[in-house]
Order: structure tokens, then sequence, then C-alpha cells
């Protein structure tokens, strides 16, 4: 706490700001807490404080044959509420504004690619857990692949559905084990927060896991603006699903979010557990863009099997690669690789030439 802060400086304070604490600890300079402490010992000392703020509610309620006291209030008084909610909001809408388009400026000169991995599911005995180390290991040794992350990074079994734990062979506590194992392979462009993750609710624990990583973690979605060197800017819309969907078409989903929403240049999602992919052309700003829609490393799925889902899976995962010395109008600037390795090769190629 301030030494400079006298007893005399926070009563006038508290004064002039009517009692509101969080006024006076503004004017101040100091936390709230601090303030609170403070102005606990000073009333101890005898001096008055304004009784709105300190312990509201004190006049005695009178109902003819009785009277008494009324206990004080177990909340902050509504001026301080307000306040708080103010502060709140403007936080809320720091975050939300700036989420809406997240730039990126990709330090290295030429071609990219993104491997963005399908649902993890990294806790499930289904998982191909050494496709996974592979993977991530050609993510680490290609120069210019970006990993990425859509959701379901592991199973999390809550509320009624904690029992399924009982049908795999990983507890709870391994599985996160397994989570952070998976997270610090490589480092990831964006990290989704998919169903089975946001069940944690906001105690997340990969939220946590990410933070220590530095990645961009986001719950359900991730929209980025890649700002290439040359001036080229690439907008990817990634989330764990985009809504809508078809029996004849499993791209839909992806597809409507380009044609009816944002006209980004590379949509991916996951969720379904399905691959698909249709390319796009807007007809105003001629971009072409490529609806995306990535399977999981969950390969034997239980839950599919007894529902009868079709599998409808070409990769567990989908390599973008761009080229940014294309124009954005270019039907190439995106091309959509299943076999990472295959993507990975290209990218050599592409970045080799355009040295
Ligand atoms: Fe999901
Ligand atoms: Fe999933």
């Amino acid at each position: 706490m301030p030494a400079k802060v006298t007893d005399d400086q926070i009563i006038a304070a508290i004064h002039k700001a009517k009692g509101v604490r969080v006024k006076a600890a503004n004017e101040l300079g100091l936390h709230e807490r601090s303030l609170l402490a403070r102005l606990k010992r000073i009333k101890a000392k005898g001096h008055s404080i304004p009784e709105s703020t300190y312990q509201p509610g004190h006049e005695v309620v009178n109902k003819g044959d009785y009277e008494f006291t009324p206990i004080p209030d177990d909340d902050v008084p509504i001026e301080e509420l307000i306040a708080q909610r103010k502060r709140k909001f403007a936080h809320k809408r720091e975050h939300e504004e700036a989420s809406k388009l997240i730039p990126v400026r990709v330090k290295l000169d030429g071609p990219i690619g993104i491997l963005h991995f399908g649902d993890p599911h990294v806790d499930d005995d289904g998982c191909d857990i050494e496709a996974i180390e592979r993977h991530t290991a050609l993510v680490n040794k290609t120069k210019g692949l970006f990993a990425a992350n859509v959701g379901d990074t592991t199973n999390n079994w809550c509320g009624r559905l904690a029992r399924l734990y009982a049908d795999q062979t990983t507890s709870a506590a391994q599985a996160w084990r397994l989570a952070e194992w998976f997270v610090n392979r490589c480092n990831w462009l964006y990290m989704i927060g998919g169903n089975h993750d946001l069940w944690s609710g906001s105690g997340d624990p990969l939220k946590w896991i990410a933070k220590q990583q530095n990645a961009l973690y986001k719950a359900s979605e991730a929209r980025i603006a890649l700002k290439f060197l040359n001036g080229t800017e690439v907008r990817v819309n990634a989330r764990h699903d985009h809504s809508g969907s078809s029996i004849w078409n499993p791209a839909h989903g992806p597809m409507k979010a380009a044609l009816m929403g944002t006209r980004d240049h590379l949509y991916v999602a996951g969720h379904k557990h399905e691959s698909a992919y249709s390319v796009l052309k807007d007809a105003i700003s001629g971009i072409t863009m490529h609806a995306c829609k990535v399977a999981s490393y969950k390969i034997y799925d239980r839950y599919a099997k007894d529902r009868g889902f079709r599998d409808n899976s070409l990769s567990p995962c989908a390599l973008t690669t761009i080229n940014p010395a294309l124009p954005e109008s270019h039907p190439d600037l995106i091309k959509v690789w299943w076999e990472p390795e295959e993507g990975a090769d290209y990218l050599r190629y592409l970045r080799s030439r355009s040295k």
C-alpha cells in the first residue's frame, strides 16, 4: 500500500465519492481491497465513514408494536455494482471486437502451409496417437508449416457422460497429461475449444495448457487474417463446427458460412469427424473460397458404430498450402492436401521455387 496516502486523504476521498469505494480507490490510486482494509482501520479509530458504502441499511424499521434494525446487505452497493458491470462490459467489448478478425503477421517470406489437425480425442482408445506423433514431427521439421487444432482435444467426459471413462483405459488425469503432451509437441497457429473441451466450463484446463505454450486458443471459433510480408492477406475462418448440414453434401456447413457469411479465403471445421471439401468463387470480390471439414484422429469410434454413421474420413487432418505470391483471386492461392506428407513435399517445392 503506498505510504503517501494518509488517513485524511482517504476520508476526504470517500466522502467526496459519496461512499462509492471503487471511485475513491481510483482517485487515490489504491486497490479496492487495500482501501477497504484502510477504511476498517480508520473506522476503528473512531472516524466517520459514509454509512451507505461501509454498512448500508442501518435505519430502524418501525412496525408499530415492534421495531428492528435490518441486517446489512450481503452485496456491494448498487453504485459499486454498476461501476463493476461497466468495467466488465468494457473488457468484454475489447475482447470480442479484437476477436472478430485476429491479425497474424507472418514473418517468414514465401509460401506457408497449415496442418489442420482433426478432432484429436487424444485419450480415446480409438485415437491414432502414432499418427499424431508423426504429424506433429512433420510440422516441426518442415519449414513454413504451422499446426492448427479444430478442437475436442480430449474426450473430457463430464456430468452424466463421466460414466464413459469406464469404457476407456485412460483416466481423466491421464487424459490431461496426454493433452499437455500433445499441445507441447509443436507451435499452434490457432487452437479451438470443441464441445468436449468446453464441457469444463469457464475452468477449461486446455485454455491454461495452451496459455503456457502461448498458443492462440479460442473457444469454438478463430478467425485470423494472415498478413504476409508482400502485403497479401489470407483470412482463415476456423470453427469447431460451422452450422448447417446436408445429407447430400458434407461440406454444407462451411460452404454456407462462406456464401452467407464473411467471405473468407479458407473455412475449416471439425466436430462431425468427416472429411469434406468444396471450392467456391465469391462473385463480388472474385476471391476463391475453400470450404473444408477435417475428420478426427479418433479412428475407431464406438458411438459412430452404434449409430451407424458412414465412414466419411479421407484423413484425420488436412494440410493447406498458401502461396502469397499469387493474387487473392487466383484459384491456386490455397491448395488442400489430405495426406500431410504429400502437402509438405509440395510446400518444400513451392518454397524452393520462390527463392
Ligand atoms: Fe465435437
Ligand atoms: Fe469430436
